[in-house]
Protein backbone atom coordinates (compact mmCIF):
# COMPACT_ATOMS: atom_id res chain seq x y z
CA UNK A 1 0.00 0.00 0.00
CA UNK A 2 0.80 3.91 -0.10
CA UNK A 3 1.43 3.71 3.50
CA UNK A 4 3.57 0.90 3.52
CA UNK A 5 5.80 2.32 0.64
CA UNK A 6 5.81 5.67 2.66
CA UNK A 7 7.12 4.24 6.00
CA UNK A 8 9.83 2.14 4.27
CA UNK A 9 10.83 5.19 2.37
CA UNK A 10 11.06 7.29 5.39
CA UNK A 11 12.72 4.68 7.27
CA UNK A 12 15.69 5.04 5.06
CA UNK A 13 15.79 8.79 5.15
CA UNK A 14 18.52 10.19 7.42
CA UNK A 15 18.30 13.42 8.78
CA UNK A 16 21.83 15.25 9.02
CA UNK A 17 21.55 18.31 11.49
CA UNK A 18 23.71 21.32 10.09
CA UNK A 19 24.57 20.41 6.84
CA UNK A 20 25.82 21.77 4.30
CA UNK A 21 25.48 24.79 6.72
CA UNK A 22 24.36 25.42 10.25
CA UNK A 23 20.58 25.43 10.75
CA UNK A 24 19.92 23.21 7.71
CA UNK A 25 18.83 19.80 8.33
CA UNK A 26 19.92 17.51 5.20
CA UNK A 27 18.06 14.63 3.90
CA UNK A 28 20.01 12.11 2.97
CA UNK A 29 18.83 9.37 0.96
CA UNK A 30 22.61 6.89 0.59
CA UNK A 31 20.56 4.77 3.36
CA UNK A 32 17.61 4.19 1.07
CA UNK A 33 20.37 4.17 -2.10
CA UNK A 34 22.21 1.02 -0.32
CA UNK A 35 18.77 -0.47 0.45
CA UNK A 36 18.17 -2.89 -2.59
CA UNK A 37 14.00 -3.34 -1.61
CA UNK A 38 13.68 0.21 -0.95
CA UNK A 39 15.26 1.42 -3.80
CA UNK A 40 13.13 -1.11 -5.81
CA UNK A 41 10.04 -0.19 -3.71
CA UNK A 42 10.50 3.61 -4.91
CA UNK A 43 11.63 2.88 -9.03
CA UNK A 44 8.74 0.58 -9.21
CA UNK A 45 6.37 3.57 -7.62
CA UNK A 46 7.79 6.33 -10.11
CA UNK A 47 7.87 3.84 -13.40
CA UNK A 48 4.10 3.36 -12.62
CA UNK A 49 3.55 7.08 -12.17
CA UNK A 50 5.35 7.08 -15.67
CA UNK A 51 2.43 4.69 -16.84
CA UNK A 52 -0.37 6.52 -15.37
CA UNK A 53 0.67 9.76 -16.51
CA UNK A 54 1.69 9.12 -20.23
CA UNK A 55 5.36 10.17 -20.09
CA UNK A 56 7.29 9.53 -23.20
CA UNK A 57 10.33 10.42 -21.64
CA UNK A 58 11.84 10.93 -18.01
CA UNK A 59 14.31 14.09 -17.24
CA UNK A 60 16.43 13.57 -14.01
CA UNK A 61 17.62 17.02 -12.17
CA UNK A 62 21.32 16.63 -11.82
CA UNK A 63 22.76 15.12 -9.17
CA UNK A 64 20.46 13.05 -7.12
CA UNK A 65 17.75 13.22 -9.70
CA UNK A 66 20.03 11.28 -11.98
CA UNK A 67 20.32 8.21 -9.53
CA UNK A 68 16.33 8.10 -9.40
CA UNK A 69 14.90 8.63 -13.27
CA UNK A 70 17.70 6.45 -14.81
CA UNK A 71 16.74 3.51 -13.19
CA UNK A 72 13.02 4.44 -13.67
CA UNK A 73 13.64 5.36 -17.58
CA UNK A 74 14.58 1.39 -17.60
CA UNK A 75 12.04 0.13 -16.04
CA UNK A 76 9.50 2.22 -17.98
CA UNK A 77 11.05 1.38 -21.12
CA UNK A 78 11.02 4.92 -21.80
CA UNK A 79 14.32 7.57 -22.97
CA UNK A 80 16.34 9.67 -19.91
CA UNK A 81 17.41 12.86 -20.69
CA UNK A 82 19.63 14.44 -18.12
CA UNK A 83 19.38 18.28 -16.98
CA UNK A 84 22.43 19.66 -15.66
CA UNK A 85 23.98 22.49 -13.91
CA UNK A 86 25.79 24.99 -16.49
CA UNK A 87 28.69 24.14 -18.88
CA UNK A 88 28.34 20.70 -18.62
CA UNK A 89 26.15 19.39 -21.74
CA UNK A 90 28.30 18.94 -25.24
CA UNK A 91 26.65 21.01 -27.72
CA UNK A 92 24.04 23.07 -28.38
CA UNK A 93 21.66 23.71 -25.00
CA UNK A 94 18.92 25.59 -24.24
CA UNK A 95 19.70 27.55 -20.29
CA UNK A 96 17.73 28.30 -17.50
CA UNK A 97 18.29 30.84 -14.67
CA UNK A 98 16.81 30.69 -11.44
CA UNK A 99 17.33 32.06 -8.07
CA UNK A 100 18.98 30.89 -5.22
CA UNK A 101 18.51 31.92 -1.29
CA UNK A 102 21.68 33.53 -2.17
CA UNK A 103 22.70 34.35 -5.79
CA UNK A 104 21.43 32.89 -8.52
CA UNK A 105 21.85 29.10 -10.30
CA UNK A 106 21.51 27.92 -13.56
CA UNK A 107 21.08 24.86 -15.38
CA UNK A 108 20.53 23.25 -18.99
CA UNK A 109 19.02 20.80 -20.91
CA UNK A 110 20.31 19.69 -24.68
CA UNK A 111 18.52 21.68 -27.43
CA UNK A 112 17.47 18.59 -29.43
CA UNK A 113 16.46 16.53 -26.26
CA UNK A 114 12.83 16.53 -27.05
CA UNK A 115 10.55 15.71 -29.76
CA UNK A 116 7.66 18.05 -30.29
CA UNK A 117 5.20 17.24 -28.16
CA UNK A 118 6.67 14.35 -26.20
CA UNK A 119 5.44 14.24 -22.85
CA UNK A 120 7.97 14.07 -19.80
CA UNK A 121 8.24 13.26 -16.20
CA UNK A 122 10.57 15.12 -13.97
CA UNK A 123 12.09 13.24 -11.64
CA UNK A 124 14.32 14.34 -8.24
CA UNK A 125 14.71 13.40 -4.97
CA UNK A 126 13.50 16.55 -2.98
CA UNK A 127 11.51 19.51 -3.50
CA UNK A 128 12.63 22.53 -1.38
CA UNK A 129 11.52 26.09 -2.48
CA UNK A 130 10.77 24.50 -6.08
CA UNK A 131 13.29 26.37 -7.64
CA UNK A 132 14.86 24.13 -9.33
CA UNK A 133 11.86 21.91 -10.62
CA UNK A 134 10.49 25.36 -11.68
CA UNK A 135 13.45 26.26 -14.08
CA UNK A 136 13.60 22.64 -15.42
CA UNK A 137 9.50 22.72 -16.18
CA UNK A 138 10.29 25.65 -18.25
CA UNK A 139 13.08 24.28 -19.84
CA UNK A 140 10.68 21.32 -21.42
CA UNK A 141 8.24 23.61 -22.64
CA UNK A 142 11.28 25.73 -24.47
CA UNK A 143 12.15 22.63 -25.83
CA UNK A 144 9.13 21.94 -27.35
CA UNK A 145 7.97 19.46 -25.08
CA UNK A 146 4.70 18.90 -22.72
CA UNK A 147 4.96 18.59 -18.83
CA UNK A 148 3.53 14.94 -18.42
CA UNK A 149 4.30 15.85 -14.37
CA UNK A 150 6.71 16.10 -11.30
CA UNK A 151 7.44 13.38 -9.29
CA UNK A 152 9.66 13.73 -5.90
CA UNK A 153 10.67 11.32 -3.24
CA UNK A 154 9.94 13.96 -0.54
CA UNK A 155 8.45 17.09 -0.59
CA UNK A 156 9.29 19.69 2.16
CA UNK A 157 5.93 21.05 2.91
CA UNK A 158 7.15 24.00 5.18
CA UNK A 159 9.22 25.27 2.03
CA UNK A 160 6.32 26.23 -0.32
CA UNK A 161 7.49 24.39 -3.50
CA UNK A 162 4.25 23.69 -4.34
CA UNK A 163 2.31 26.85 -4.25
CA UNK A 164 5.45 28.35 -6.21
CA UNK A 165 5.27 25.39 -9.03
CA UNK A 166 1.55 26.14 -9.65
CA UNK A 167 1.78 28.53 -11.94
CA UNK A 168 4.36 26.50 -14.16
CA UNK A 169 3.04 23.54 -13.74
CA UNK A 170 -0.31 24.62 -15.36
CA UNK A 171 -2.41 21.71 -13.88
CA UNK A 172 0.10 18.76 -14.27
CA UNK A 173 0.67 16.57 -11.36
CA UNK A 174 3.09 17.31 -8.59
CA UNK A 175 3.83 13.89 -7.13
CA UNK A 176 5.93 12.94 -3.83
CA UNK A 177 6.18 9.73 -2.64
C1 LIG B 1 18.88 19.80 -4.23
C2 LIG B 1 17.81 18.76 -4.52
C3 LIG B 1 16.96 19.43 -5.55
C4 LIG B 1 17.04 20.89 -5.15
C5 LIG B 1 15.80 21.28 -4.39
O1 LIG B 1 19.86 19.70 -5.19
O2 LIG B 1 18.38 17.55 -4.99
O3 LIG B 1 17.46 19.27 -6.88
O4 LIG B 1 18.19 21.04 -4.32
O5 LIG B 1 15.87 22.61 -3.98
P1 LIG B 1 14.85 23.71 -4.46
O6 LIG B 1 13.48 23.09 -4.49
O7 LIG B 1 14.96 24.77 -3.41
O8 LIG B 1 15.30 24.19 -5.81
P2 LIG B 1 21.30 20.44 -5.09
O9 LIG B 1 21.19 21.79 -5.70
O10 LIG B 1 21.78 20.34 -3.69
O11 LIG B 1 22.19 19.59 -6.12
P3 LIG B 1 22.88 18.16 -6.05
O12 LIG B 1 21.78 17.13 -6.19
O13 LIG B 1 23.76 18.22 -7.25
O14 LIG B 1 23.61 18.05 -4.75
Amino acid sequence: TADELRSLLLGCIRDVPDHPKPGVTFKDITPLLADPRAFGAMTDALALLCARHGADKVVGLEARGFILAAPVAVKAQIGFVPVRKAGKLPGATLAQAYDLEYGSAEIEVLKDAFAPGERVLVIDDVLATGGTAEASLQLIRRGGAEVAGLAVLMELGFLGGRARLEPSLAGAPLEAL
